[in-house]
């Protein structure tokens, strides 16, 4: 593999979040996040193990650092627990959540590594879900009274935040039923999707008005479609996904409002969200940076639609695989790259803010450590970012998901993307091969230069 284009400040990084690392979920002060009501709601999540202690990283964060250190990352892009710093949501601060904050950013910076933290990682307070959560307008205004809380008290140690992470959660949350808070209704799964932009937008306001240094910006999955044939059904189909998909939210960013497209069909499902004059304006609020969370892609057939509207075929024959039958598309985060320019006339920083694999289907023969499949993928999609920015994308930087195999939401335990092992009875953290490969190539990167 060769990275010949990225630049020497090109930065190298992992990426976790709090829910599914910190554990501690009722330690110190903290509330209760809708993740820690899900997870208690017996048939939520799977075997109902909820994600209490996760991998303790509350408690075992010193050791997490020296394993970046070993590493050798430039920077760590983690996310902080909302109702670990304000317990009700808005009002009560809680200083030792604020002061757990301060020691990770303190010993991250001491490691010489830069903190790149997002605000919100879907673990809601469950005080603001009883208020009404993600579909009551007002969180864009309790969203934003939190930021103003983080950038004062950790604006100095941080440098580079992000918003929200994936605000498609929301439909998942409120409309499929499949995330917390586990509700099902297309009214509220839209209107949560419009109020996490309008409340990033607050949030981008408060960084402003702080006079915060550093940058910020937001963080979405892009999973481009690509219609199995050429018929109508499937190309339709396949504008949709990416429509509800990511669209939906660049679509307001870059400022054009909500296309007649994404519109005219939303109302006539009886689904488009309540949208004030002003909101606009306020969600596109211009970030400093995009950050993208790439994977795959999806190749949209529309005679396998389900009723969730999900249509994906059987991978493209001739595709390339990976060892659990899914297709292998490094490529996707070129097209991905290529979209922001070309459908939103995106120029700026960039950040591959998520890419990873999780360890492949359970074999019981396998050894976890030895992941040859995860150092086939990273290594596939680096050199379609090197290729990126030789053509002129202006790619920053990349965060692998993730550092540690975690709590992997619904999934509990049993999907796991780390390239550190995590023993699920001692968790004992052991590099897997992918580690020792990842540390490689960043020494590569920076002896190169
Ligand atoms: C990202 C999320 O979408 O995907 C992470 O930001 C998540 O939190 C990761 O762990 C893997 O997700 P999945 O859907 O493969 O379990």
């Amino acid at each position: 593999m060769s990275l010949l284009n990225l630049p020497r400040s090109f930065e190298f990084g992992v990426a976790t979040s709090a829910f599914q690392i910190e554990g501690a979920w009722d330690a110190d002060g903290k509330g209760p996040s809708i993740w820690d009501t899900f997870g208690h709601t017996p048939g939520k999540v799977l075997d109902d193990i909820p994600g209490d202690v996760a991998c303790d990283h509350y408690h075992r964060y010193p050791e997490d650092i020296e394993i970046m250190k070993w590493l050798g990352l430039d920077s760590y892009r983690f996310s902080l627990s909302w109702s670990r710093i304000m317990p009700d949501g808005v009002g009560r601060i809680n200083q030792k959540g604020l002061d757990f904050y301060r020691r990770l950013t303190d010993s991250l910076l001491d490691a010489g590594i830069t903190p790149n933290a997002t605000l919100y990682h879907w673990d809601l307070p469950q005080a603001l879900q009883d208020r009404g959560g993600w579909p009551d307008r007002d969180v864009a205004d309790w969203f934003a009274e939190y930021a103003a809380v983080a950038f004062d008290a950790l604006g100095d140690r941080i440098g580079r935040w992000a918003t929200v992470n994936e605000p498609i959660s929301t439909w998942v949350g409120y409309a499929l039923g499949a995330f917390a808070p586990g509700l099902r209704d297309e009214r509220a799964g839209r209107q949560a999707m419009h109020n996490q932009m309008l409340a990033h937008g607050k949030a981008v306001q408060a960084f402003r008005a702080a006079g915060s240094p550093g940058d910020i910006g937001v963080v979405l999955d892009i999973w481009k479609r690509q219609p199995a044939t050429d018929s109508a059904d499937d190309r339709a189909l396949a504008a949709q996904g990416e429509d509800d998909g990511f669209r939906f939210f660049l679509d307001t960013l870059r400022g054009g409002g909500y296309s007649d497209r994404l519109r005219e069909r939303l109302q006539a499902e009886g689904t488009f969200p309540d949208v004030h004059d002003s909101d606009q304006e306020i969600i596109a609020s211009p970030v400093d940076y995009l950050g993208l969370n790439v994977y795959s892609r999806v190749v949209v057939n529309s005679e396998n639609q389900d009723s969730n509207g999900w249509a994906e075929s059987d991978p493209p024959r001739g595709g390339n695989f990976l060892d659990d039958g899914s297709e292998f598309y490094p490529r996707a985060v070129y097209e991905a790259l290529q979209m922001v320019r070309d459908d939103y006339g995106w120029n700026g920083p960039i950040y591959i803010t998520e890419n990873g694999l999780p360890d492949g289907p359970a074999d019981p023969g396998a050894d976890p450590l030895h992941d040859q499949e995860r150092i086939r993928y990273v290594g596939g999609f680096l050199e379609w970012i090197d290729r990126a920015v030789a053509e002129g994308s202006d790619v920053r930087g990349y965060y692998l998901w993730s550092l540690m195999d975690n709590y992997e939401w619904g999934m509990g335990f049993s999907k796991k993307y780390g390239i550190i092992r995590v023993d699920p009875e001692t968790l004992v953290r052991t590099p897997k091969d992918s580690a020792h490969w990842y540390r490689d190539v960043i020494a590569a990167h920076h002896a190169s230069h």
